[in-house]
């Protein structure tokens, strides 16, 4: 898929208010300081679309951008950031599970993880809070430049082997990617893409 056109549109802090337009929708989420803000603009090819830091915390906001004026992709909060409060981890934690409940037009989430890392149970228990919520997800591995290949691929198995040891049947789909070096942004645009199309010939 080529990307035409990447508008941000709003952001809010409230499933109600985000935008209406029924069109597919995925949403980034994972730790803070994964990578979510910096792979939208590493696949949209706008530098700084989405807001990024060296410093967790940074996106606060449900943040919607059309994508080709036929879909949205959305950046979200981390979670996982120690040095907010109780109170705004409460508040973030009821806006953003809101959204994954609610939001009818998301298609899928793609959960991020850094390669580098071992599984955690933070990943692992909000996959699994998905997967009992019956919301779609894949899994996008971030920072590839950090890793050469064989520990790439070591990383990757050792992780889904993790998730298939543990409370899955099958592993999910899933992208290795360095926004550093575009790598995976053709396979994530590609199946996207193919979602896309599927949704708008059903719709007919
Ligand atoms: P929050 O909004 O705070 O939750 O963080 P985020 O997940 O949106 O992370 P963000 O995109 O802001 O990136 C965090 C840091 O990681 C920044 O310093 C980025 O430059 C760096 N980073 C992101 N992706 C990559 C990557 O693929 N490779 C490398 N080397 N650094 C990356
Ligand atoms: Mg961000």
């Amino acid at each position: 898929m080529k990307i035409k056109s990447a508008d941000f549109v709003m952001s809010n802090s409230s499933v109600e208010s985000c935008p209406s337009d029924p069109i597919p929708e995925y949403a980034f989420i994972g730790r803070s300081n994964v990578g979510k803000s910096s792979l939208i603009n590493m696949l949209t090819e706008r530098k700084s679309l989405a807001k990024t830091s060296g410093r967790p915390g940074k996106t606060q906001l449900i943040n919607h951008f059309r994508i080709n004026d036929n879909w949205f992709l959305v950046d979200l909060p981390g979670y996982g950031y120690a040095r907010v409060s109780k109170k705004e981890k409460k508040t973030f934690q009821k806006y953003i599970t809101e959204y994954f409940l609610k939001r009818r037009q998301l298609i899928s989430a793609f959960v991020l993880i850094d390669i580098r890392h071992d599984p955690q149970p933070i990943d692992l228990q909000f996959m699994e809070w998905l997967g009992e919520n019956s919301i779609p997800f894949g899994i996008i591995f971030t920072k590839a430049d950090k890793l050469k290949p064989n520990a790439i691929n070591r990383q990757v198995e050792g992780y889904l082997k993790t998730m298939t040891d543990g409370a899955w049947e099958e592993a999910p789909v899933h992208f290795v990617t360095s926004s550093l070096k575009a790598t995976g942004r053709d396979e994530i645009l590609e199946y996207i893409g193919q979602i896309n199309s599927d949704f708008f010939s059903h719709q007919g």
